[in-house]
């Protein structure tokens, strides 16, 4: 069985050539892993893209890799939890390229951890990110455009544990979930304004960017092509083609929608479920004494 074929090579575009010219692209966390591929195939299609994230490192690789693309670059520093450094954010966007057309909201965080030990700063930090500053920065971007009475769309990258639930990711499958419920809201809200609101759901996309605490989850990167029912596991541009279509004209008509990548691995069950192993145990966590 050869699963699912492998994907066109990197470089190659659904789209044609010049779809974002004169377009501004915001990424959230556009600096690592699929965030950066994302903006780079914004950047292949002509799109002038800002990258938004804490670190300079980060928002330095982005850039390099957006203008190797071919794309213009602006990056500034963001802490997407705060609403007045969102703003802060917008402006400067808006200074230095134009109003974005399409918002990525990409940045997260997260870690593994048995619920029982989790903190409640360790649920805030997590929940702040990927709830909080998802909602803050399509706030900023649709006050925009409902004032300027100009067109936008909206990309949240979201995670299929928002609807089975994710053991040792309390905090990130319940700000995911919301994540998907707020897609939901915003596209009705918005569509009379002509904002549309999607939500991009990545199954496994191993990448050299990943944290140090997702990579070390117990037997990561071992014989991850054959735990996929497609074979393989996701390369980051066939989310950036995902993204760049769903923000296209073409999907002019696609709003309030989830579409996720993932080679069907969340619908996955066994016809006898392997034994259960409780998450303190897959986590290698001593018993929890209080
Ligand atoms: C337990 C932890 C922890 C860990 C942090 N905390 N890491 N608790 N296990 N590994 C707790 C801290 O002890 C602290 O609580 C609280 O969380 C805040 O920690 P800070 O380090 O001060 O937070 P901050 O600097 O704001 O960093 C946020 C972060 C960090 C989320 C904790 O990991 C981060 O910046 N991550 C960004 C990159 C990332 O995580 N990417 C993953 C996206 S991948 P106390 O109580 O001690 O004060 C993804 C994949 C989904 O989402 C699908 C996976 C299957
Ligand atoms: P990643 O490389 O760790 O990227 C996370 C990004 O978020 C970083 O660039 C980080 O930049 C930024 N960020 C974190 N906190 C921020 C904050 N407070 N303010 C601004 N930026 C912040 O992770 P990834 O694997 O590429 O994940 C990208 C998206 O895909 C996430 O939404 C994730 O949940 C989702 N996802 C990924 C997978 C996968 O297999 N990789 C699977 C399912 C879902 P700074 O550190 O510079 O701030």
């Amino acid at each position: 069985m050869s699963g699912l074929p492998d994907p066109p090579a990197l470089g190659a575009s659904a789209l044609p050539a010049g779809t974002f010219k004169d377009e501004v692209v915001i990424v959230t966390g556009g600096g690592t892993g699929l965030g950066k591929a994302i903006a780079v195939e914004f950047a292949r299609l002509g799109a002038s893209v800002a990258i938004v994230s804490r670190d300079e490192g980060h928002r330095k690789a982005g850039v390099e890799a957006v203008e190797q693309a071919g794309g213009k670059a602006f990056a500034t520093a963001c802490d997407i939890r705060d609403a007045e450094q969102v703003k802060a954010t917008f402006d400067a966007v808006e200074d230095a390229l134009g109003l974005a057309g399409t918002l990525v909201n990409n940045a997260a965080g997260n870690f593994p951890v048995p619920a029982e030990d989790l903190s409640p700063n360790g649920w805030r930090a997590v929940t702040q990110i990927v709830m909080d500053g998802t909602f803050f920065c399509s706030r900023e971007f649709g006050r925009r455009h409902i004032a300027a009475k100009t067109p936008g769309s909206i990309v949240n990258i979201g995670a299929s544990y928002a609807w089975t639930g994710g053991p040792g990711f309390a905090h990130s499958s319940a700000a995911k979930a919301a994540v998907k419920n707020m897609t939901e809201t915003l596209a009705v809200e918005w569509a009379p304004y002509g904002i549309r609101v999607n939500c991009l759901v990545p199954g496994l996309f191993p990448h050299e960017d990943e944290a140090a605490h997702i990579k070390g989850v117990s037997e990561r990167g071992e014989g991850e092509d054959q735990r996929q029912p497609a074979g393989r596991v996701g390369a980051p541009r066939e989310l950036g083609w995902a993204a760049t279509f769903l923000s296209s004209p073409y999907a002019a008509y696609i709003t309030g929608a989830t579409l996720t990548v993932d080679g069907a691995n969340w619908q996955r069950r066994h016809m006898l479920m392997p034994e259960f192993r409780p998450i303190r145990e897959q986590l290698g966590k001593e018993p929890f004494t209080g």
